[in-house]
């Protein structure tokens, strides 16, 4: 399978900011196609188990607190090199460092509060993708 397909979330801080339409055109003038997509609001347990990888860092529990805090989006973004365009779209992780233009470097309040997370890797794509659809949600 070759890299198409990438997880986006939109985050707490940004669907409360409602703010929402203006991170798509970024996504979407950026290259990148919207091929499914829903609104959540993750329990404590659900933002844990999607963040199992940062268990050990010291920032998890904040993280988990935010995650939960309000509604997000999340959608299955396609394209060529999906996973790498994207992270290209959103910035680096710290909106302090991220690039002029970028969604973070746009609007991220902190690097908590980072307004997008995207998938690092393709095997994380497709877990990420997998922890938020079923197949016959993916609709193109
Ligand atoms: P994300 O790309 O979703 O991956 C893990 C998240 O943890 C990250 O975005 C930030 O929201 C958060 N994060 C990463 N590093 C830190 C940090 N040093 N302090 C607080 N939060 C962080």
């Amino acid at each position: 399978m070759t890299n198409k397909r990438t997880l986006s979330i939109i985050k707490p801080d940004a669907t409360e900011r409602n703010i929402n339409g203006a991170v798509l055109k970024m996504i979407e003038e950026g290259g990148l196609r919207v091929i499914a997509q829903k609104r959540a609001h993750l329990s404590r347990e659900e933002g844990a188990e999607f963040y199992a990888v940062h268990a050990e860092r010291p920032f998890f529990d904040e993280l988990i607190d935010y995650i939960s805090s309000a509604p997000i989006t999340v959608q299955v973004l396609e394209g060529d090199d999906a996973i790498e365009r994207y992270r290209e779209i959103m910035g680096s992780t710290n909106p302090a460092d991220a690039e002029p233009h970028t969604i973070r470097a746009s609007y991220a309040v902190d690097i908590l509060r980072n307004t997008v997370h995207g998938s690092d890797s393709e095997e994380n794509a497709h877990q990420e993708i997998s922890f938020f659809f079923n197949e016959d949600e993916i609709i193109g």
